[in-house]
């Protein structure tokens, strides 16, 4: 893994400054030709170590100029400038949608924002740069992002900045999905506390993954409450991806 960190780190200290505006042009022409063909909305990913989370991210991000600095707000230049370039392309009524994490690859227990407050520092440029929703990536949603509040990380995000948040991690399911990668087997979990947030507005949409991998009747099986029919995850579940 440290090879992977010196790699990442590298790549984003050479990032150069000249092909900047380049790169946030792709990402915007991507955005726009995604409207052109008649999608509701783009998602960008700014999560789980891919190129914006490299900025984000300090022990990867090292760099002294515009797009470095010691607090997240300062290393949230380069996503806030991108977010930016999107937003012109699409115009304000189309949807953008920022996958953040705190977590990373290399790190699982790493966190970006250690306080609401870095949070807010993070997380109000980007919505006001143009993002519309945040969908706020953990391995099991019923974590807490800080202590002395049950709120998950996506609760935060609502919280702090008024805009709509997406939450995932281990939605009707036992253990988190990087486990199941090693192997390990998930057996179904009761949707209750998941429903307790969602009644109290902590978030507006959740995100699935495995669950539906494992069975793709699952959404049915839960709106029909037909919840002794729903089966567990394990890595065989992957082979039918094929
Ligand atoms: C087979 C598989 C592939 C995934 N691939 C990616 C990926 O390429 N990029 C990413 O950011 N997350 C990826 N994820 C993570 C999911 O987007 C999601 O955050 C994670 O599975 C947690 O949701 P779950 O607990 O409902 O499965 C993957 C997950 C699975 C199971």
């Amino acid at each position: 893994m440290d090879e992977v960190l010196e790699r990442l780190k590298d790549g984003v200290r050479k990032f150069q400054l000249e092909v900047y505006p380049q790169r946030a042009e792709m990402f915007a022409q991507a955005a726009a030709d995604a409207k052109t063909l008649g999608f509701d909305a783009v998602e960008i990913h700014g999560a789980h170590g891919y190129l914006i989370d490299q900025f984000f991210w300090h022990p990867t991000n090292q760099r002294t100029d515009r797009y470095g600095g010691q607090s997240l707000a300062e290393r949230s230049r380069f996503a806030e400038e991108l977010i930016r370039a999107v937003r012109h392309a699409v115009g304000s009524e189309f949807v953008i949608s920022l996958r953040v994490s705190q977590w990373k690859l290399q790190d699982y227990t790493a966190k970006l924002a250690t306080t609401p407050h870095e949070m807010e520092a993070w997380l109000v440029p980007l919505a006001e740069a143009g993002v519309d929703i945040f969908h706020c990536s953990q391995r099991r949603f019923w974590d807490a992002e800080f202590t002395d509040s049950d709120l998950n990380f996506a609760g935060w995000a609502k919280k702090l900045t008024g805009k709509a948040t997406i939450t995932v991690g281990s939605v009707g399911l036992s253990g988190e999905f990087l486990a199941a990668f090693r192997g390990e087997a998930s057996v179904p979990n009761s949707l209750d506390e998941l429903h307790r947030r969602l009644d109290r507005g902590d978030f507006d949409l959740v995100a699935v993954g495995r669950a539906l991998i494992s069975d793709a009747g699952w959404t049915r099986k839960i709106h029909e409450g037909r919840t002794s029919e729903l089966v567990g995850f394990t890595k065989e579940a992957l082979a039918t991806l094929a």
